[in-house]
């Protein structure tokens, strides 16, 4: 990923794809209540983009700007499926660039209870398909190779015990000195055994949170929740969780959870100001 040129695909791309959305919502400019933008966490050049586009149209148009935490978005993708959700309920946020249980208290109120020390899991995906020669997106690449392998060897399990922090980097060294020490092992064996300690360490810790404080909701959001293994070993939970997951597309980045998100804030007139910064390292403080 090349910063600068994201940005400038960015800007290349917004006013048609703002057209387009138009166009199939057969909507104009002038129906919209308010406009949101992620204001962070990301990357500077992109969001800078985003929210210069969504506050000149909330100048031009005289409605609300709404800067939203990209965060917060990937939880919202769940009530596009799930109207019905309600807090409390547990979430196991997995992207390319975080890994977090959160707990959604009440609506846009949240309490992390573990995050990575390191490596994301979907950062883990990717290093590790880089690792066996694979291409970008790791995730679905090293899914797609495992369904062809077995997982016969035993990869660490990072911090599996260990209270609701992870911790992924070591579990990638692991892998790639044993592709440097077996270079006879099969790709599709070391991805099915990398896929198996990743998900079985995050499945064991937000089942184990949600049982141990009695939450029977749980969502999962974020690119890695499209990971199908995962999903399996979480369904083996139904008879004692509830266990949400957004359809595939709502999964990876994607506007419709930060509408959905900045509908929440509309609603309580959580509006932002027009000098809004942008936030690359945005925690979850801030909504
Ligand atoms: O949420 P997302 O689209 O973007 C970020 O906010 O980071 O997540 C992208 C990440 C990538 O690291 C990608 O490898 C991973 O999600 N991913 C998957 C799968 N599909 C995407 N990881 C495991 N299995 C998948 N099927
Ligand atoms: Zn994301």
């Amino acid at each position: 990923m090349v910063p600068e040129i994201a940005a400038r695909k960015h800007i290349e791309f917004l006013y048609k794809l703002a057209q387009k959305a138009f166009e199939e919502s057969k909507t104009t400019p002038y129906d919209i209540d308010a406009i949101a933008a992620t204001y962070g966490p990301g990357l500077i050049g992109s969001l800078l983009v985003g929210t210069s586009f969504a506050k000149g149209m909330s100048l031009s148009l005289k409605v609300p700007f709404i800067g939203v935490n990209h965060l917060v978005g990937h939880i919202y993708a769940n009530f596009l499926d799930f109207p019905e959700l309600k807090p409390p309920f547990l979430t196991l946020l997995v992207s390319g660039g975080h890994t977090m249980l959160i707990l959604t208290k009440d609506y846009l109120e949240y309490e992390i209870i573990g995050q990575t020390r390191d490596d994301a899991a979907g950062e883990a995906f990717d290093k590790v398909a880089r690792i066996l020669g694979l291409g970008y997106p790791g995730g679905p690449i090293i899914e797609d190779k495992a369904k062809n392998g077995k997982s016969i060897y035993n990869f660490p399990k990072p911090l599996y015990d260990v209270g609701y922090d992870f911790s992924f980097s070591g579990l990638k060294t692991s892998v790639l000195y044993f592709v440097k020490e077996h270079p006879e092992a099969k790709i599709e064996d070391i991805a099915a055994s990398f896929q198996e300690a990743i998900t079985e360490t995050l499945v064991h810790k937000v089942t184990k949170y949600a049982l141990e404080n009695n939450i029977h909701e749980v969502v999962i959001a974020g690119g890695v929740a499209s990971n199908l293994v995962l999903r399996k070993k979480l369904d083996e939970y139904k008879d004692k969780l509830n266990i949400y997951y957004p359809r595939l597309t709502l999964c990876t980045d994607n506007a419709a959870m930060i509408a959905r998100a900045a509908y929440e804030k509309y609603q309580r007139k959580l509006f932002s100001k027009l000098d809004l910064d942008v936030c690359p390292n945005l925690g979850f403080s801030e909504i």
